[in-house]
C-alpha cells in the first residue's frame, strides 16, 4: 500500500510525461501539483523547452527556485495545457478547487487553457461535490454582507477562513468564506449565483474545464481518464 505522500509523487512524476517540447504548460498549486513541479523541473534540466505560467505566488517561487522559465497570463496568449490538483472531482469532471487558497489565480489560468490535466488521490472522487467546503473569494469589505446572504439562500454554514489567527488574504488581496453546501445538486445555477452576489471575486467551482483525470489508488494505480 503506498501513503498519500508517495500517491502524490507518482502523480506528480507520471504527469509530467504529458508535457511536450514546446508547450505553454499552466502550473498548478497544492501538496500534488508541487510533484508535478518538481518533475517538471528535472525534465527541462534535460532538455526540455517549455514555458510555465504559474496559478499562485507559491508555484511561482518553486518555479523559480528551479530554474523553469516563466512567464505571466498577460504574457501568453493560450496555454496548451494546466495540470493541477484538486478538493473534489465529480464523475463529470467538475471539481471543487481552493483547499489551497489559489483558485482564482488557478481558474483563470485554466480558462486561458486548451487541456486541463487534473491529479488527484482517490479520496477526491465523489458522486456529488460539495463535502468539501466550497471556497469563495470575497473582498474585504463587507464581507459578513456577503456571508449573510449565502447563508439565507442556502441555509450553510459559511466560515471566514483564518491563518495563524487572522483572516486569510488570498495572492490577490482578498478573503475566502468555506461554504459548507455538503452536496452541491445544481452547480451551474449555485456557481452563478454567488458570482453575482456583490463582494464576491470567484469560487472554486470549476466546471466544464478539466478534460483529463489521473488517479492514484492506495495499491499503486494511476489512471488517466480523457473525456
Ligand atoms: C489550491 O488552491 C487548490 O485548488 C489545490 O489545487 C487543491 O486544494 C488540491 O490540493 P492538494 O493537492 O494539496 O490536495
Amino acid at each position: 500500500m503506498f501513503s498519500s505522500d508517495d500517491i502524490k509523487k507518482k502523480l506528480g512524476y507520471a504527469a509530467a510525461d504529458y508535457v511536450q517540447n514546446g508547450m505553454t504548460i499552466g502550473a498548478g498549486t497544492g501538496t500534488t501539483a508541487y510533484w508535478f513541479l518538481q518533475a517538471l523541473a528535472a525534465r527541462i534540466k534535460d532538455g526540455l523547452e517549455v514555458v510555465a505560467v504559474p496559478t499562485s505566488a507559491q508555484t511561482a517561487r518553486v518555479l523559480r527556485e528551479q530554474g523553469v522559465p516563466l512567464k505571466d497570463l498577460n504574457e501568453v496568449d493560450s496555454i496548451d495545457l494546466v495540470i493541477d490538483g484538486a478538493d473534489e472531482i465529480d464523475p463529470a469532471f467538475n471539481l471543487i478547487k481552493g483547499g489551497g487558497a489559489a483558485h482564482l489565480q488557478e481558474k483563470m489560468v485554466a480558462a486561458a487553457a486548451k487541456k486541463m490535466l487534473v491529479l488527484a488521490d482517490e479520496s477526491k472522487l465523489v458522486a456529488v461535490l460539495g463535502k468539501f467546503p466550497l471556497p469563495v473569494e470575497v473582498i474585504p469589505y463587507g464581507y459578513r454582507q456577503v456571508a449573510k446572504k449565502i447563508r439565507e439562500k442556502y441555509g450553510i454554514e459559511t466560515i471566514l477562513r483564518l491563518r495563524d489567527g487572522k483572516p486569510l488574504i488570498t495572492d490577490h488581496g482578498h478573503n475566502i468564506l468555506d461554504c459548507h453546501f455538503q452536496k452541491i445538486e445544481h452547480l451551474h445555477a449555485v456557481h452563478a449565483w454567488l458570482n453575482q452576489v456583490p463582494g464576491v471575486v470567484d469560487n472554486g467551482l470549476f466546471l466544464g474545464y478539466a478534460t483529463a483525470t489521473l488517479i492514484g489508488y492506495k495499491d499503486g494505480a494511476l489512471v488517466y481518464t480523457e473525456k
